[in-house]
């Protein structure tokens, strides 16, 4: 049954491409199987997605995987994709912590792995915010590419004005619409709200790690502060 509330709410514009998920069995806390995954992507279909990048955690203590692991779980993933008939694409890149490791592989000019025309998304500790972070920013754009920070409503050190300092720096910044729902915490969305009120939002993600992040999203047009975050001029859908 339709309610009411969905009557009178106008269409929201289409997202049709999510850039953060954990969608290869294994190599990170997101999904365990490949059956997970094909659960969470048949999901994302249901919902209008076409596109999904997904990002395994890449870090010098707990994950410490190789593009040559990711490329290879892709590629088994894919021909399941095509043997299930689910009509989306899935891409691969990483979910890259800011640690000592990251800046070597920056500073020795390693190539990392990035989505949509040189994309890098980044994640940094969730406390205080890391010494490196504006040396290591610099060092990604003065080499092309074009940082992307994910989840900033997450770290306990994140403010408007920090986070419009990042833009300004050049960074792209990506919220989870799970934070929106208030999935985490109360402080968590509340950050989401604002910096979506303050118009300091590039991107929004799923940050996919289990099928219940999957069908929250499901709920997510009922919701407020995600109905504005898709009013703002987001680049989701030219990725
Ligand atoms: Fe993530």
């Amino acid at each position: 049954m339709i309610s009411l509330f969905r009557l009178k709410q106008k269409p929201l514009p289409p997202l049709v491409t999510d850039l953060h998920s954990h969608l290869l069995p294994s190599l990170d806390d997101g999904v365990k199987t490949f059956d997970e995954s094909l659960a969470i992507l048949r999901k994302f279909e249901a919902l209008g997605y076409q596109k999904v990048i997904t990002t395994p955690h890449i870090n010098n203590e707990y994950y410490r995987n190789e593009p040559a692991q990711i490329e290879s779980k892709l590629k088994e993933l894919k021909e399941l994709i095509r043997q299930e008939g689910i009509s989306i694409e899935v891409v691969a890149a990483a979910e890259y912590y800011l640690d000592e490791d990251l800046i070597a592989k920056v500073n020795s000019k390693e190539s990392l792995l990035t989505f949509s025309k040189n994309h890098l998304l980044f994640e940094t500790n969730f406390l205080t915010e890391p010494y490196q972070l504006k040396e290591f920013i610099f060092q990604l754009i003065t080499q092309g590419y074009k940082p992307v920070m994910a989840h900033p409503e997450r770290y306990a050190y994140m403010t408007l004005e920090k986070a419009s300092e990042l833009r300004d720096r050049g960074v792209l910044l990506q919220v989870n619409i799970p934070s929106m729902l208030g999935l985490y915490s109360k402080p968590i969305q509340h950050l989401a709200a604002r910096l979506i009120d303050n118009q300091l939002v590039d991107l929004i993600g799923s940050d996919c790690h289990h099928l219940q992040h999957v069908t929250s999203l499901e709920k997510a047009p009922e919701n407020k502060i995600y109905r504005k975050a898709l009013e703002l001029p987001l680049l989701n859908n030219t990725l």
